[in-house]
């Protein structure tokens, strides 16, 4: 009957028969990419309230992180763990599209029995919607990140002289990294060592250039009529370069994002991820010594970045990853994990009165929202296949910072 439930030969049926207790050697492996500072402790905060909750011991978890920002080494973790039958108990993965090349296959497991009812009532429903698949639930959202920031150092920005609440577009961005560049600071603090962080700056740039609406149409890869708009809002970026770290080759995005915290550079555009690193920090305050604003003309607009974990089919642990699901969906789970991680809980009922001041000023954001979009370079906002060739093409743009063949390349191979 277990077998039956999960060797996942159909895709598995739903995961209702699994036992409430786990079998003697159970152990539940989990994969994700949370090893930056901030995002590590997040993780670390969630696994304890799963071992309070069920009572494991460390030993009963095997934490096996495929690190990389974005995501940038998972695919090559698990896909092929996954499609050969021999998955990890679960994964982290972007919910909405980036579910399909595993859906389309039959290798997740339908979770409607760790979706409970008090559960399924205490989600938004736009995110509900993300962690289905034909009718059925087989995803759980953990977390609500933004990614249209534009944080900042804030005694650098004072000794600068820059008005950071006057910064209404990106070209204004672009004069402030000037006059930050000539007081002696970094511009932005910024990594090119992998390519996702320049593409979500793209997204960022066109976003404010253009509007919501043309950048959706991005999304549907309507991209033929935004030739020109491509190549302005590339350029811009390709501008931007002159003042980003000048080790952006060599570093990571938390890396980088430590010459904000040491006040070497003024700037850094990154999801509220970021915001991990700086509650970690010692002596570095919210308000007084970083600071956000919406990145320039993007306003009213939250720019949505969301992860969820799985039961991938012929799971190795059912009970301890419906288990480790549940606590994911749970009021507790997000409670603790999105108080570290620096984002906001997708259930509406956690309660988030003494959460640090920045996630409450999020929180009133994002649902004083006019806009919420989702993003090409954290998945969810374009199809697997639409992703890889924006990747592709950013690899070389962040080689090139060639704008007019970047934006050709675009409208080309979309
Ligand atoms: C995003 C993910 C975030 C954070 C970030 C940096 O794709 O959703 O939780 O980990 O990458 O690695």
């Amino acid at each position: 009957m277990l077998a039956g439930c999960l060797t996942g030969d159909d895709g598995g049926d739903d995961v209702e028969g699994v036992p409430d207790e786990p079998a003697e050697d159970e152990e539940l492996e989990l994969v994700h990419w949370w090893t930056a500072g901030g995002e590590e402790a997040a993780l670390n905060d969630l696994l304890e309230s799963f071992r309070n909750e069920y009572g494991y011991s460390g030993g009963d978890i095997n934490n096996n992180p495929a690190p990389g920002g974005a995501g940038s080494a998972i695919d090559t973790a698990i896909q092929s763990r996954v499609s050969s039958g021999d998955p990890p108990s679960t994964f982290q993965i972007w919910p909405g599209g980036s579910l399909d090349p595993y859906t389309s296959e039959d290798l997740l497991n339908p979770i409607n029995d760790v979706w409970t009812d008090e559960m399924d009532s205490a989600y938004l429903d736009g995110v509900k919607e993300t962690a289905r698949h034909d009718g059925d639930f087989v995803a759980v959202p953990l977390n609500i990140h933004r990614l249209n920031n534009l944080f900042y150092n804030v005694n650098v920005v004072e000794d600068a002289g820059i008005d950071v609440d006057g910064l209404s577009d990106g070209e204004d961005l672009l004069t402030a990294m000037e006059t930050a560049d000539s007081e002696g600071y970094i511009g932005m603090a910024h990594q090119t060592s992998s390519t996702w962080s320049t593409l979500q700056m793209w997204e960022m740039v066109f976003m404010a250039q253009n509007g919501v609406d043309a950048y959706r149409d991005v999304l549907d890869k309507n991209v033929s009529d935004h030739e020109s708009a491509l190549e302005e809002s590339l350029q811009l970026v390709v501008d931007y370069s002159d003042y980003i770290s000048p080790n952006s080759a060599s570093v990571t995005w938390d890396e980088a994002n430590q010459a904000v915290i040491d006040g070497d550079a003024a700037f850094l555009h990154q999801g509220d991820w970021a915001v991990g690193e700086y509650q970690t920090a010692s002596g570095f305050d919210y308000g007084e010594d970083w600071d956000m604003v919406p990145f320039p003309g993007t306003g009213g607009v939250y720019a949505i970045v969301m992860d969820s974990f799985v039961m991938p089919t012929n799971n190795p642990s059912p009970t301890m990853t419906k288990q480790w699901l549940r606590q994911c969906g749970s009021i507790d789970g997000q409670e603790t994990f999105n108080r570290t991680k620096g984002s906001i809980p997708p259930r509406t009922d956690v309660p988030t009165d003494d959460y640090p001041e920045f996630l409450q000023d999020q929180a009133s954001d994002f649902s004083d929202s006019d806009e919420q979009v989702p993003s090409i370079a954290h998945g969810s906002g374009i199809d697997p296949d639409g992703k890889s060739q924006f990747e592709e093409i950013f690899s070389g743009f962040i080689e090139s910072w060639n704008a007019s063949e970047t934006a050709s390349r675009i409208v080309d191979e979309l």
